[in-house]
């Protein structure tokens, strides 16, 4: 092999057709009347915490399967430790972790504020124990804490592999819809390109959680990004504290609480799925010190942000050819929105001129090669959205109609607007 990756081998055993027959031997299974069927909402798990329901569309649907994904340390086994808790008052849960010991989760759970302690813990790195837990007994939710220390003893290959994740969780899957116990696992998204990690089973799990953030910000969203019993990219805000951690029930505010007014801070309302967010963008500019100008980004795309300041240079005579330029989206989120292209546009213009942008006002607007700016969805939830927050005027797209609303057509009517 010669691409020089790691564990890219994959084991694929061969079997053999010669001796499959055509006459089929098992009992044939007979099919439902679709409208016999039931299904009831009301039999979801609630988490008891607001942003992980809404997320997973109202709770944790009995015999499914969610893969919890995120990088090492960024509160993972705190949160289902959480969720393990809240969720054994009136269900019955078992939490399996092969990371941690027993006495090493005891000491993360008494850091946790009222903790409640009624479900069950193992500490065990064979996957067929989960299983077995899961057929023999009748738990409601059972938690594995994480897939990639989970090994079963029938296939070669230590934990983590792909072999192992991939054998591992089409078992799980299988035994959690026959057992109709929910399964939560914990995946660790791997910096070198995900080879054995979560994007693995992305297809085989039900609903894929993501809970990103900086790993010593305090700020963490639980994005949904696949979900087959509710919407996908739902988003929840939770914020890491002392005592485990919360839900945030205003991002908004918690994610503009520090903002000072200086140059190169803009205002941005985002969409996170079905919810409005105010973030803060802001920008630094400063001359280069080697011919070739720098572009840093922090929480945006760093392509796209090479290719805003080409746009700020050819249309909206900014010249930026021998200026380093800096971006940062507060609070350690990433935003991806195309909406976001004015935003950082008018974070960079006002911080190369030195001049700010009106306290009270937000900016949103997809921006084109020619320097138009585009309108973008949902712009009336966006500024009802900052209106609550006291933000009442606003630099969007011409289209957006409003006595206090900037309507711009181009990104030089919107630098235009700089004082
Ligand atoms: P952890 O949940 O172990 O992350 P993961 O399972 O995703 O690897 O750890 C998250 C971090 O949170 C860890 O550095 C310790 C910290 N922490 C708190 O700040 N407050 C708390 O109450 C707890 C339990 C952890
Ligand atoms: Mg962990």
């Amino acid at each position: 092999m010669q691409c020089g990756a790691w564990d890219s081998l994959v084991e694929t055993p061969v079997v053999s057709m010669a001796g499959v027959k055509t006459k089929i031997s098992t009992p044939i299974q007979k099919p439902d009347r679709f409208h016999e069927i039931t299904s009831s909402e009301k039999s979801r798990i609630s988490t008891g915490n607001s942003e992980v329901d809404s997320v997973l569309g109202g709770g944790i649907v009995p015999g499914s399967l969610t893969l919890l994904a995120g990088d090492p340390g960024i509160g993972k086994s705190t949160l289902v430790l959480q969720l393990a808790g809240d969720i054994s008052k009136t269900k019955k849960v078992l939490y399996i972790s092969g990371e941690e010991s027993a006495a090493q989760v005891k000491l993360r759970g008494g850091r946790i504020k009222d903790l409640n302690n009624e479900f069950e813990f193992l500490a065990t790195t064979d996957v067929d124990q989960v299983l077995s837990h899961a057929i023999s007994s009748n738990y409601d939710l059972i938690i594995v804490d994480s897939i990639q220390t989970m090994a079963s003893q029938n296939l070669s290959g230590a934990a983590g592999t792909t072999s192992q994740i991939t054998n591992n969780t089409n078992n799980i899957v299988r035994v959690a819809k026959d057992s109709n116990t929910a399964f939560i696992i914990i995946g660790h998204v791997t910096k070198e390109g995900n080879v054995a990690g979560p994007r693995l089973m992305e297809h085989l799990v039900d609903t894929v959680l993501y809970l990103e953030g900086e790993r010593y910000g305090l700020l963490k969203m639980l994005r949904g990004v696949k979900n087959r019993f509710g919407a996908t990219n739902e988003v929840g805000m939770l914020e890491m504290t002392e005592q485990g951690l919360k839900a945030v029930e205003n991002p908004s505010e918690a994610l503009l609480m520090e903002r000072q007014e200086l140059p190169g801070s803009v205002i941005y309302v985002g969409m996170e799925g079905t919810r409005p967010i105010l973030v803060e963008v802001q920008a630094l500019v400063s001359p280069s010190v080697f011919g070739y100008p720098k572009r840093v980004a922090d929480g945006f795309d760093i392509n796209r942000l090479g290719l805003l300041c080409a746009v700020m240079q050819k249309r909206g005579g900014v010249n930026l050819s021998t200026q380093d330029v800096y971006v940062n989206i507060v609070g350690g989120i990433k935003l991806t929105e195309p909406a976001i292209d004015l935003a950082i546009i008018l974070a960079i213009a006002s911080a190369a001129s030195g001049k700010i942008i009106n306290t009270s006002t937000v900016v949103f607007g997809e921006v084109g090669l020619s320097g138009e700016v585009r309108s973008v969805n949902m712009s009336n939830l966006r500024l009802q959205e900052a209106k609550k927050l006291g933000f009442d005027k606003a630099i969007v797209p011409a289209s957006v109609k409003g006595a206090k609303y900037f309507g711009v057509k181009t990104i030089a009517d919107a630098i235009k607007t700089l004082k």
